[in-house]
């Protein structure tokens, strides 16, 4: 480890720090009783408090300022639901009502949460603060409304009980208009104003039946059992599976274990494609494979038990420069894929830019099944995409341009990256 990298590491602390200075939201909500202290994703485009994005930033504040990561998770936690449920968006300091009619339709029955979830990676986040700070003192105080979570997902999400997830509304994913869904929700081309459209008409009928997920189920307009989601729900329920060991929940452990091995199972068994080396989303209560071609499909490489042949084809997507190995890699879908696009049309999403997010589980995934430069090249990617175009949404996997929001919290995610390199804590594992 030369000194480069840790001067590298602390100018990157120093920017990451006033990053979380200036997207730190506090307050105190009067609707909900309770103070809130939060970073939002984007101070001019995303105010409130994502789910997925705030538990990057927990996983990143524990590196800065445990204290701030505690109060993040603490403040996601605060509009838990009672059957367990943990809103994908909070409108802690909204002053005025949402229009039902707008065209992001996640508003809901409440006008200060959401009905939708988002990628489950609340466990690997708790881990994190808990392994920085105060270890089990600081599991004890949040584990318990953690595993109602993951219970929800269970109980809630897998009606067919295969072990996926289902999404219900394309925004659940993470990867909003990710061409994986276009023939699925009846879009053709990249206009905007198409997403809109499909978007609205799900979100209507959705509503009508009262934002019920057995009703939503039932009606089986948009349910995707996705495979991104599915590998992070694999590996957080692993990961709770750890915690709930370390507070002596051996029975709580055991069960979490079999049941993310049912995930991986299903996983592996439903949703590999070896004619297209991809992983494929179901759809539907036929569960219909979604050949997509996107970055969704190569996260499996983060289950820890993968046959090599399927590491070796995955591996060889993410190096081959007409697919996924571009410049600055990873392209949100492939450059063999007729809906990649370098630069973004207007405020459609993951259709061939490159997340930083994605880039930190592909990194990890690769190293754990040996492949090294492949993960550090990534890395070194996402730190000169970061570092020449600062905190964007996304960036262009051509020239590394960046695009959409700035100030953009989870880009700092490469401190994560670069500190487990200098200073290793063994999360990365
Ligand atoms: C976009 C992204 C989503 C993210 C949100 C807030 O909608 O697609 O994954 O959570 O912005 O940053």
């Amino acid at each position: 480890m030369g000194r480069t990298d840790r001067t590298r590491l602390s100018d990157l602390r120093r920017a990451v720090s006033a990053l979380y200075r200036d997207n730190r939201q506090q307050g105190y909500a009067a609707w909900r009783s309770t103070a809130y202290d939060f970073v939002c994703p984007s101070v001019d485009t995303y105010p409130y408090q994502w789910f997925w994005d705030s538990c990057f930033h927990a996983i990143v504040l524990s590196r800065i300022d445990v204290g701030r990561a505690e109060a993040e998770i603490v403040s996601l936690l605060a509009n838990q639901q009672p059957d367990g449920f943990v809103p994908h968006m909070t409108y802690w300091q909204r002053e005025r009502p949402v229009d039902p009619n707008a065209p992001y339709q996640v508003a809901g029955r409440s006008r200060r949460i959401s009905d939708s979830m988002q990628p489950p990676v609340l466990a690997e986040a708790v881990a994190a603060v808990a392994r920085r700070g105060r270890g089990a003192a600081f599991l004890r105080e949040v584990l318990p409304a953690v595993h109602r979570f993951y219970d929800w997902c269970d109980r809630v999400r897998d009606p067919d009980r295969d072990g996926l997830i289902a999404a219900l509304e394309p925004h659940e994913t993470g990867m909003d208009q990710t061409p994986a869904f276009d023939a699925y929700i009846g879009v053709s081309g990249s206009d905007p104003v198409h997403f809109e459209a499909a978007w609205r008409s799900i979100a209507v009928e959705h509503a009508q039946l009262g934002h019920d997920p057995a009703a939503i189920f039932a009606r089986d307009r948009f349910v995707v059992e996705e495979v991104a989601s599915n590998v992070l729900y694999a590996e957080n329920q692993r990961v709770l599976a750890g915690s709930l060991a370390e507070l002596d929940d051996a029975d709580g452990a055991a069960e979490l274990r079999a049941r993310a091995e049912r995930t991986e199972a299903a996983l592996l068994g439903r949703c590999w494609a070896p004619g297209l080396a991809d992983f494929c989303s179901l759809a539907g209560r036929d569960e219909s494979p979604l050949p997509g071609s996107t970055v969704a499909g190569l996260m499996p490489i983060l289950l820890r038990v993968l046959p090599e042949a399927i590491v070796e084809r995955l591996a060889g997507r993410l190096a081959d420069p007409a697919d996924f190995g571009t410049r600055y890699p990873v392209p949100s879908v492939s450059r063999g894929h007729p809906a990649y696009r370098a630069a973004p049309r207007g405020t459609v999403l993951w259709r061939g830019q490159s997340w930083i997010n994605m880039n930190w589980y592909l990194a990890r995934g690769l190293r754990r099944h040996g492949r090294e430069q492949l993960a550090s090249s990534i890395e070194d990617a996402s730190l000169a995409l970061v570092e020449r175009s600062g905190f964007r949404e996304h960036y262009n996997p051509e020239t590394g341009v960046g695009y959409g929001a700035r100030g953009f919290a989870w880009s700092a995610l490469v401190l994560e990256m670069l500190s487990e390199r200098v200073e290793p804590d063994g999360s990365a594992g």
